[in-house]
């Protein structure tokens, strides 16, 4: 579209700064009739895990407002059909870069497979410490700081593409777990994963999804994750993604003057799957509106009220 969108993340040129955010896209093809996989900046692609995945039992989806509670729990047909199959299709179907998202059981785990993608062709290794709809890892790992760094340091040791760390928003100062994140070597950092919410039936007294508890996610959380995109901006030196609510042109802005270089979108493609688009038109007129040369001009020029 124009050259005016073009930034780096982590020494790779994306097109523009919009990538989509894991488990929103599965793994990309079956959006290509809505928007080419190639107006995108890269897309990120479903959680995979070291062994295939049923998920969560249903329901497993519910609409709260202007939002969504889902506890999917990582279904994925493993890292290996990945590698073998679906990267390769997906990098001769289609011109994009791949954020290839991963959790594991075990730092083991996740180490060996960042070493599982480092042999394919996804440009960026996003390590999904942040899951709330898994009994283990996932999100045990991403709430103590110690523990995300000691992960960060011995996943990066075989880990030969950038590693980006996704952050959760259920801890008490995601500043501290982004500094955590870059002491142990992480090349950036995303931010947010889903908000853990529940929703009740008052009739049956239970609660509407099956496995008791959720991700919240949507417009909802915007709020909460611009918030925090602004708070790591300050606390690391590694360039952020940020998401969590974005569905127009203005929000990916907000997140980039936040900090954010990418922003994903996410359930807001649910709404809208063709909305790139609009977004990035409404990028180009509002850098035509302030006289803005490059995109990039924008990442992290928020003025705060004295
Ligand atoms: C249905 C669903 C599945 C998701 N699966 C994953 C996943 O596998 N790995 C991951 O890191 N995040 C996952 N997420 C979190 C999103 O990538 C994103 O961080 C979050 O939804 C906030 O962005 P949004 O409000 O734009 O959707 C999932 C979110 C949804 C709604």
């Amino acid at each position: 579209m124009t050259d005016r969108l073009k930034i780096d993340y982590c020494g790779i040129e994306f097109r523009n700064p919009i990538v989509t955010a894991s488990g929103t896209f599965g793994f990309g093809y079956e959006y290509d009739e809505y928007a080419p996989l190639s107006e995108y900046g890269g897309i990120g692609t479903k959680g995979l895990t070291r062994k295939p995945r049923e998920g969560n039992k249903p329901p497993r989806i519910a609409e709260t407002p202007s939002g969504v509670l889902n506890s999917v729990g990582l279904q994925n047909p493993g890292v290996d059909v990945f590698a073998e199959h679906i990267m390769p299709a997906l990098s001769e179907q289609f011109d994009t870069h791949v954020i290839a998202n991963m959790s594991g059981n075990t730092i083991e785990e996740y180490a060996e497979m960042a070493e599982i993608l480092s042999g394919t062709d996804a440009a960026i290794i996003e390590m999904n410490i942040s899951c709330p709809n898994v009994k283990h890892g996932g999100l045990a790992f991403g709430t103590d700081a110690a523990v995300v760094e000691e992960l960060t340091r011995e996943v990066k040791k075989r880990c030969k593409k950038p590693l980006v760390v996704k952050l959760s928003p259920n801890v008490t100062s995601v500043a501290e777990i982004a500094r955590a994140a870059e002491a142990g070597g992480a090349d950036g950092v995303s931010l947010i994963n889903t908000l853990l919410g529940m929703k009740i039936d008052i009739n049956t007294r239970r609660p509407i999804l099956a496995n008791n508890t959720g991700g919240l996610s949507g417009p909802a959380v915007r709020p909460v994750a611009v918030r925090m995109v602004h708070e790591v901006y300050n606390a690391v030196n590694i360039p952020i993604i940020g998401m969590g609510g974005a569905i127009c042109a203005e929000d990916v802005i907000e997140f980039m003057l936040a900090g954010a270089r990418l922003v994903a979108l996410g359930t807001g493609l649910f709404m809208r799957p063709g909305m790139i688009f609009d977004i990035k038109q409404g990028l180009v007129d509002y850098m035509d509106k302030f006289n803005i040369n490059n995109i990039s001009e924008i990442v992290g020029k928020l003025e705060l009220n004295q």
